[in-house]
């Protein structure tokens, strides 16, 4: 076991810092940025019936639903086709509307979740096409669905999934791009420019683990901490719920992740000199509201962590840490700020003596209801 964990003291750590060659894995011979060209077999054998969806539903669970969610303003935002992201587990006990021009995509790193796999049996008696986004090759899921693309994201041991998300929102994008170039909804330019910036992710990963050292210093002031709040907002909002998740699972902590702007109707009660408070604050996409939410938690004394763009002065000005995260654009940013987050969970849990791999309660995939 020691050997597979390649010098790391966990399975979960190794997966870290797997994520910059996981996604080189995920995007190698589909992403041709010279060329201007993705290919991927699932898509360009379906392209019409894809494109030409009237609407995504996507059905997933955990992390999964999580990536679901920045896909949702991925395909918006490129592709412009409504998206609708759905809890598998809920998807299949409602009577929901499915129409024949819907697509559906299933995301599950395992291919086994029982919920999911059920979301897309009720799916396709429904007559909806059903595209997997999955990591395990051959599983359930990716036999069960029409058509596929595989996250390659090697395996995952650690039940906190880490490359996994990346690689899903990767495999998303190539996604959403694809389809964007084909509707015409982006310029060849925007297009290109995606897939280059893409390309430096890996890289920019690699810079944002240097900060490991930074990290699990903050890890240290807050790790006896009861309660943690997260905030995020746009392509970060689904980022903020997912590092409240892994602070949950691996550190047993209460930790609850909302859109920064929704604190004012509720989770602002909450905070005190005590709260820490993860604050994804990058340059793009409503950063000055974000400072503003920033301002609003300093004036009530609670505790800020602000994940950043490098160079950052506001948000430096204001919190108790800033993480800095190299620059990329919007659409892009979750692959960055999820970084720190997952080093945040995984240093507190270590601290505080917790099973990391293996955390108490959780399977790696949950193949019940
Ligand atoms: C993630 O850290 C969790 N352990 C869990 O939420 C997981 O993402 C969920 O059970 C879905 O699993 P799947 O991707 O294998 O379908």
């Amino acid at each position: 076991e020691q050997i597979e964990k390649g010098g790391y003291d966990h399975f979960m750590m190794k997966e870290i810092y797997e994520q910059p060659s996981a996604i080189m894995d995920t995007y190698r011979g589909r992403m041709l940025p010279n060329e201007g060209i993705i290919r991927m077999a699932g898509v360009d054998d379906n392209i019409e019936r894809l494109a030409n969806a009237k609407r995504i539903i996507v059905v997933a669970c955990g992390t999964s639903w999580h990536a679901g969610l920045v896909s949702e303003y991925i395909f918006e935002d490129l592709a412009r086709i409504p998206v609708e992201v759905e809890y598998a587990s809920e998807f299949r006990y409602r009577n929901p509307v499915i129409y024949e021009n819907d697509v559906v995509i299933a995301i599950s790193q395992s291919g086994e979740t029982a919920d999911t796999m059920a979301a897309i049996k009720l799916a396709k008696e429904k007559g909806a096409f059903v595209f997997g986004v999955c990591n395990v090759v051959g599983s359930s899921i990716s036999r069960e669905t029409h058509a596929g693309a595989y996250t390659h994201a090697g395996p995952e041991i650690g039940v906190a999934s880490t490359k996994a998300f990346t690689t899903q929102i990767t495999v998303l994008t190539l996604i959403a791009l694809k389809l964007a170039k084909y509707k015409g909804t982006i310029s060849d330019s925007e297009f290109r420019f995606h897939l280059q910036e893409l390309e430096r992710i890996p890289a920019k990963i690699s810079q944002v683990l240097e900060k490991n050292e930074q990290v699990k210093e903050i890890a240290f002031t807050y790790k006896d901490a009861p309660n943690c709040l997260y905030l995020g907002r746009g392509y970060n909002f689904p980022v903020a719920l997912e590092g409240a998740l892994k602070l949950k699972e691996i550190s047993y902590i209460h930790a609850e992740g909302y859109p920064a702007a929704e604190m004012k109707h509720g989770p602002i009660a909450l905070i005190d000199e005590q709260m820490p408070v993860v604050v994804i604050a990058t340059n793009k996409g409503h950063y000055d509201k974000v400072v503003s939410n920033i301002q609003e938690i300093k004036s009530r004394s609670g505790k800020i962590i602000g994940i950043v763009t490098e160079g950052d002065e506001a948000v430096k000005e204001l919190a108790d840490y800033v993480i800095e995260v190299p620059e990329t654009i919007e659409s892009l940013t979750p692959l960055l700020t999820t970084i720190p987050l997952q080093l945040l969970s995984y240093h507190i849990a270590v601290m505080l003596g917790k099973n990391v791999d293996q955390p108490r309660n959780l399977a790696k995939s949950v193949t019940v209801e």
